[in-house]
């Protein structure tokens, strides 16, 4: 089978990928044309033809080595990905060959093949695209987790969102209007402001030409809301710092991720005096902490995108020939939504759907 193998750590961004592990051009990633489809090796075992894995940002840190979890080398990348049974190990109810899934996968799912223990499967709904339930898991799950189960957004409370129109940003806002929120987006650009209000964002401040603070302090006096309920931030740095001269008593901030490389301060005197909390949220640590949390989570998010109660936008789609340019996606900032990495059949995908 076709799969992707990172081989040494490096910027995946530099060079094309080549198309056997014998031939190297300093790509720390390659395409293993002949790499062997993982076996069936426990009763409850369940092969999935991948259809997509999605890219998220913390697969191009692991490649560059800059990611908590370092795995040996070589590896191949591993994500949220959906696909269609092959085949079923002798003991597993749940699934039959030809069922659609998705899960999520610490490291495999770049590959035509994966292997996955039925209770990591989770069954895709009649009528919904096969390649958006693959970008669902991670994106979706980790907002999803945050504001429904962490913070418990409520109907009427403001929800300020920060690089809103990434992957987990697109996310938060969605769900934030599902809850019911007053949702405020920060993004950089007319293309993504343009995006984020045809999702009925409420307030969407363009960072790139926009001073952040008093445009949203505009919205809030026009609006009589005194401040910003909950901050979703999967940037950090400055931005998170300037955030907070906006945030209400007993606000709750939400730390997703830092996507500016700048692990902002959160001054605890300010947290004590204005009864603020503060949410460290790491989505993946509840697949060994909290699994039913995680489950009961995806399961409504895969209701709610039957019911076109949330969409996946897909910016861009590639081979995993072309997996250096997925990446290239993610570094420039181009992504709108998710990057997905096609992995069934050969040749290119490129394409920016
Ligand atoms: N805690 C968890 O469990 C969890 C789960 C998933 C992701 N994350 C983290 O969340 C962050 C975002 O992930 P993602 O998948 O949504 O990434 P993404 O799709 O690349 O989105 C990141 C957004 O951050 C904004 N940004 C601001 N400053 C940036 C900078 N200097 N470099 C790059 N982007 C910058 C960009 O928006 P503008 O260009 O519009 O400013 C971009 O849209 C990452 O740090 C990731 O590791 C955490």
């Amino acid at each position: 089978m076709d799969a992707l193998l990172c081989k040494k750590l490096g910027d995946p961004t530099h060079s094309p990928v080549p198309s056997s592990i014998e031939n190297d051009n300093g790509s720390p990633i390659v395409l293993d044309p002949k790499h062997p489809i993982p076996e069936l090796k426990t009763p409850t075992s369940v092969l999935v033809r991948v259809k997509a894995t999605s890219l998220n940002y913390a697969n191009y840190l692991q490649i560059l080595g800059k990611y908590q979890e370092k795995p040996p080398l070589p590896f191949i990348p591993g994500s949220d990905y959906s696909g269609v049974v092959a085949a079923i190990g002798s003991r597993v109810s749940n699934f039959r060959v030809g069922d659609k899934v998705c899960s999520v996968a610490g490291l495999g799912s770049f590959a035509q093949f994966i292997v996955a223990d039925e209770s990591e499967l989770f069954r895709v709904p009649e009528g919904c695209d096969l390649v958006a339930a693959g970008a669902l898991p991670v994106a979706f799950g980790t907002s999803h987790v945050a504001l429904v189960h962490r913070a418990q957004l409520t109907a009427g409370q403001v929800l300020l969102v920060l690089g809103a129109a990434g992957g987990v940003g697109t996310a938060a806002v969605q769900i934030g209007k599902v809850c019911g929120a007053i949702v405020i987006a920060v993004a950089r650009g007319a293309e993504k402001v343009h995006f984020l209000k045809s999702l009925g964002v409420d307030h969407v401040v363009d960072a790139s030409n926009e001073n952040v603070i008093p445009s949203v302090k505009e919205f809030l006096k026009a609006k009589k809301l005194k401040g910003v309920d909950v901050l979703y931030d999967p940037v950090g740095g400055k931005l998170t710092k300037e955030s907070m001269k906006l945030l209400n008593w007993g606000a709750q901030i939400l730390v997703i991720g830092f996507a500016s490389g700048e692990i902002p301060v959160i001054p605890a005197n300010i947290a004590l005096v204005k009864n603020w909390t503060v949410h460290g949220l790491y989505w993946g640590s509840y697949r060994i902490h909290r699994p039913p949390v995680l489950e009961d989570s995806l399961k409504e998010l895969l209701s709610w995108l039957a019911k076109g109660l949330i969409t996946v936008q897909i910016s861009h789609a590639f081979a995993l020939s072309e997996a250096n340019l997925a990446f290239a996606a993610i570094k420039d900032r181009k992504v709108i939504g998710k990057v997905m990495v096609i992995c069934e059949g050969r040749g290119s995908t490129r394409s920016k759907i």
